[in-house]
């Protein structure tokens, strides 16, 4: 069997096409563009690329994306003032601080006060314990990005795993923890093919992990180790979700061993090129979200 590859970067571009037309129609009825700030402390070149990305994908879609930059010894209370600012700031519809925030230039940073400190109206990571609440509750306001995007790409390729066994490979709190509260709601309030899904849940201290993996007709790697799941973890037929961005080199692989699964599953992601682009279209798509609830309050 080979499987279908999940192109994560058209079905990106489909999202942010008709997002585009979403935003050109809120702006049309008056409003101001969705405004984006992005908060980035340091000089870490990964997390300048990702914003800079992310500031781009908004230009595209019609987003205002800003991006204040603090320096890496900023401290605690300047950043959290800057939050308090952004907070109050009308023109400002969704703040996200850039993690990792830095560590080694003298300065600690606790970053949980820092995310807890973001209005939950502009949290569009959806990473506030309100809206990580609401999330459990069936009846979320923001969906985090990626288990979003990782949603998104099922539905769109018309992959249910409804009544299936789903095995969620890590437990984040940014991707494993709300990927598999997601697909295990009832209500299908996290969109209508990911509801009812019977989830597990591994880490590093599950106990004969190939086993557990083997069982799932829907495994989702988001661990960062390179390549760790290989193909005699994965059942015949599952699908494949593959989270993990790991450099090697100079390459970029996933957590999964690309070219054993591709062989075993009916259906993967790869890397780069498949859940990536999509974290920063349901970002988008979380702004415009706000901004909308914002105007209505
Ligand atoms: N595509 C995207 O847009 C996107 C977005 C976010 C993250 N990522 C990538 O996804 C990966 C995971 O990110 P994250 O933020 O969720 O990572 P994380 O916070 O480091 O969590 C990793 C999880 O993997 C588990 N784990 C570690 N080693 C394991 C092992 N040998 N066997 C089983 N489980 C193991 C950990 O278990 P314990 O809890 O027991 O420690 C933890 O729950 C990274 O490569 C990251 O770069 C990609």
């Amino acid at each position: 069997m080979t499987a279908v590859i999940l192109d994560g970067k058209q079905v990106a571009a489909e999202i942010r096409a008709d997002l585009a037309k979403e935003v050109a129609d809120f702006v049309a009825g008056g409003a101001p563009p969705p405004c984006l700030t992005a908060v980035l402390v340091g000089e870490d070149p990964a997390s300048q690329v990702y914003v800079r990305n992310k500031a781009r994908a908004c230009e595209k879609a019609g987003i205002d994306g800003r991006t204040h930059r603090l320096p890496a010894d900023a401290g605690q209370d300047e950043l959290m003032a800057l939050i308090a600012e952004l907070n109050t700031d009308t023109n400002v519809n969704g703040i996200l601080v850039q993690l990792p925030l830095p560590t080694g230039s003298g300065v600690d940073y606790d970053e949980r006060e820092i995310l807890d400190a973001i209005d939950p109206l502009k949290d569009v990571d959806a990473f506030s314990p309100v809206n990580v609440g609401l999330l459990m509750q069936g009846r979320p306001r923001f969906l985090p990005c990626t288990p979003h995007g990782i949603v998104q790409l099922l539905g769109r390729s018309n992959l249910s795993v409804a009544g299936k066994k789903v095995c969620v490979v890590g437990r984040s709190d940014i991707v494993g923890k709300p990927m598999a509260m997601m697909l295990a709601q009832k209500n299908g309030s996290c969109g209508p093919d990911v509801a009812n899904a019977t989830v597990t849940i591994a880490h590093s201290r599950t106990e004969n992990l190939a086993e557990v993996c083997r069982e799932a007709d829907c495994l989702i790697a988001a661990v960062g180790r390179p390549e760790m799941i290989t193909g005699d973890m994965i059942k015949p037929g599952a699908i494949v979700i593959d989270v993990g961005i790991n450099r090697v080199g100079d390459k970029l692989v996933g957590d999964v061993a690309f070219d054993q699964a591709k062989e075993i599953a009916a259906a993967i992601t790869p890397v780069p090129g498949g859940v990536g682009p999509l974290t920063i279209a349901m970002l988008l798509h979380n702004t415009l979200a706000a901004a909308k609830l914002q105007s209505g309050r």
